[in-house]
């Protein structure tokens, strides 16, 4: 059997985290510049059953059945293999390498899993359509988040711009016009379930004044969608204001984020906010693609240890 291998892009949430939780929309886009790579092949030599896993990014090299119970790796290969209906697994050796940075709101979790869960089933010979891809990494980030919305292995998956309502079908839509977004990272590390776990105690507590804040989320991301689809990327950045705005009422923020939002704004871009979990992670910057490199050196100068420029709706 030949080595399988597949790569899953990361992404980045436009509009509307946390809203999304509580059954809002959001955006969220493919982020191709940065991708998980995962790579099976056939291991003749090993005793019969041995599944070698490494990824050296994670300090991971052990074989399946060393990983501890709730393993994400472990559980995307036990989840592919119950899909497939197969109690074992032919001997074989798995590499995973992610060049997205983890814990900074760019999907590296769910990236490796589709990767994997691609690889893993297209070695054995049937290949796992998109919906069951999809929803094992869902399974799988519920380890990493508690209580994902699904947004995550949604857009990474399909590899599509995604308008994304929890339960809701699958909706993607048309980039009318290219637009040239930054990302940079403060380089803080944040779990999203802390976020989510304390924006969910203040909804619980003041359940009114939060579902006017996520309504208030809700209709930028849409009117977001509609710029979006009729060409006029420019009236995103006031948008991408305002819902840092709202992010911040839901203390999702930081001093950090914040000071990279301000030098977006003040270097030239069209508009700044945090995108994913927040509290640390990264920030998105619109910007014209004449200004890029100006920003994207005022952003590190202010402390970004990473700045990515992609393209959006040019896939
Ligand atoms: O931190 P990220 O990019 O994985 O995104 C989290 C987005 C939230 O809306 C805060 C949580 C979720 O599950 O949608």
């Amino acid at each position: 059997m030949p080595a399988i291998f597949a790569t899953a892009p990361g992404k980045i949430i436009l509009f509307g985290e946390h809203a999304v939780v509580y059954n809002r929309p959001a955006i969220a886009v493919p982020v191709t510049q940065v991708h998980a790579t995962s790579t099976v092949s056939a291991d003749p030599r090993a005793p019969s059953g041995r599944v070698a896993i490494n990824a050296p990014q994670i300090n991971l090299s052990a074989n399946l059945d060393e990983l501890p119970e709730g393993d994400p790796i472990a559980t995307a290969i036990r989840l592919t293999r119950q899909a497939l209906g197969l109690t074992r697994l032919p001997a074989c050796q798995i590499r995973i390498t992610s060049t997205i940075p983890v814990a900074s709101g760019l999907g590296s979790g769910a990236a490796v899993t589709v990767a994997l869960v691609r690889t893993l089933s297209s070695f054995l010979g049937r290949p796992l359509p998109d919906e069951v891809v999809s929803s094992i990494a869902y399974e799988v980030e519920v380890i990493h988040h508690g209580t994902p919305s699904g947004i995550d292995n949604t857009v990474i998956t399909y590899g599509l711009p995604v308008y994304f309502r929890r339960d809701r079908p699958l909706q993607s839509f048309q980039v009318a016009e290219p637009f040239t977004l930054l990302i940079a990272d403060t380089g803080i590390r944040s779990p999203t379930s802390r976020t989510v776990g304390d924006v969910r105690r203040k909804w619980q507590a003041e359940p009114a004044h939060y579902e006017g804040i996520f309504d208030e989320i809700a209709a930028i991301a849409e009117q977001a969608r509609a710029a979006i689809e009729k060409a006029q990327p420019g009236a995103l950045g006031p948008l991408m204001d305002a819902n840092h705005t709202l992010l911040q009422r839901l203390d999702v923020s930081s001093p950090e984020l914040d000071h990279l939002v301000g030098t977006a704004r003040a270097g030239g871009s069209l508009g700044a906010k945090l995108s994913g979990g927040g509290r640390g992670g990264n920030m998105i910057a619109l910007v014209e693609p004449g200004k890029a490199a100006q920003v994207a050196s005022a952003l590190r100068q202010a402390g970004a240890v990473g700045v990515i420029q992609t393209l959006v709706g040019s896939q």
